[in-house]
């Protein structure tokens, strides 16, 4: 017996990679996860990303791998702020910018308004609701942070490989960097389930007969905070805390180890070294 997310599973060693349920597994463990993916929670803390993705060196690293051509179509699923979508969309014929955010979408409109960049187009939809005739195929699609949320996902990536005729690029959680959100739920007294990671997403790909590429993004910067109050309202929104009332006194002792482990920088900004950036790239070639 092999102890699996807390459950005892019996191993089979005639069981075969095609034989084991990814698909389920990935369900339950979303299930599990602290933070849901939604519309709302993605429109109240997008003007929050846009500053945030200023000094983030995740959008330039993924960007300088996605390949381009100035003839290529770009769909971008859960397209964010731009942060990557406007650094392919200088290099390519025209990008197609997806989000289910309203609010996110916007801040691609007037991002490209101020980068002077007028080859996108906008489409507000959920990758599970977006209807693949309409928006058609693209020599390449990326989906970048963005499918981490979806229930039964295998069916989704089946989707997004299809709109793809050249190549497809998306990331996905790590395994590596979670001692931050360990030490927080350990402060708080809540039980840490770390989110399902991408050794889920290549088995499925796997399963579906899509062999990917992986590579695990070299990104340095760790997000900075300006003050402790900052802080508080990340972690809280990333451990997906702000949904559920916090207690006085859960809070202080929040609080306190934040205070405590806090590095700070000669602006002024606030440093945590154990929360470290933690994404995987798949990717591959149609
Ligand atoms: C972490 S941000 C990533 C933004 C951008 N792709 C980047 O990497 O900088 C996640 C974005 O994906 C969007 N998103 C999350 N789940 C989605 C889904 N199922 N369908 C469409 N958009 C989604 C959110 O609204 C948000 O804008």
């Amino acid at each position: 017996m092999v102890p699996y997310g807390g459950v005892k599973i019996a191993q089979n060693v005639n069981m075969k990679p095609e034989d084991i349920d990814w698909n389920g597994m990935w369900n339950e463990a979303l299930k599990k996860a602290p933070k849901k993916d939604n519309k709302q929670r993605w429109d109240k803390i997008a003007h929050k990303f846009n500053e945030w993705m200023k000094t983030d060196d995740y959008p330039q690293n993924l960007a300088e791998k996605i390949h381009k051509e100035p003839n290529y179509t770009v769909l971008d699923l859960g397209c964010g702020n731009g942060s990557v979508t406007l650094r392919v969309a200088e290099n390519v014929k025209h990008v197609t910018a997806v989000d289910m955010s309203g609010e996110m979408l916007e801040l691609v409109k007037k991002n490209a308004k101020e980068r002077g960049i007028e080859n996108l187009s906008y489409v507000q939809s959920s990758v599970e609701d977006l209807d693949p005739e309409a928006v058609g195929q693209h020599d390449v699609v990326i989906a970048s942070r963005s499918l981490g949320g979806i229930y039964n996902l295998k069916e989704e990536l089946k989707k997004v490989d299809n709109l793809a005729s050249k190549y497809v690029y998306m990331t996905i959680w790590g395994a590596n960097a979670r001692e931050f959100e360990k030490e927080l739920c350990s402060v708080m007294g809540t039980q840490y389930h770390q989110h399902p990671d991408y050794i889920y997403v290549c088995n499925m790909l796997y399963q579906l007969g899509i062999y990917a590429n992986v590579e695990i993004l070299d990104c340095e910067s760790r997000p900075m905070y300006c003050d402790l109050e900052d802080v508080m309202d990340r972690c809280s929104w990333k451990l997906g805390w702000n949904t559920k009332k916090i207690e006085d006194e859960e809070k202080k002792k929040l609080e306190n180890f934040l205070k405590t482990n806090a590095v700070k920088k000669e602006d002024g900004t606030l440093d945590y070294p154990t929360n470290n950036p933690d994404w995987v790239l798949l990717w591959w070639k149609k």
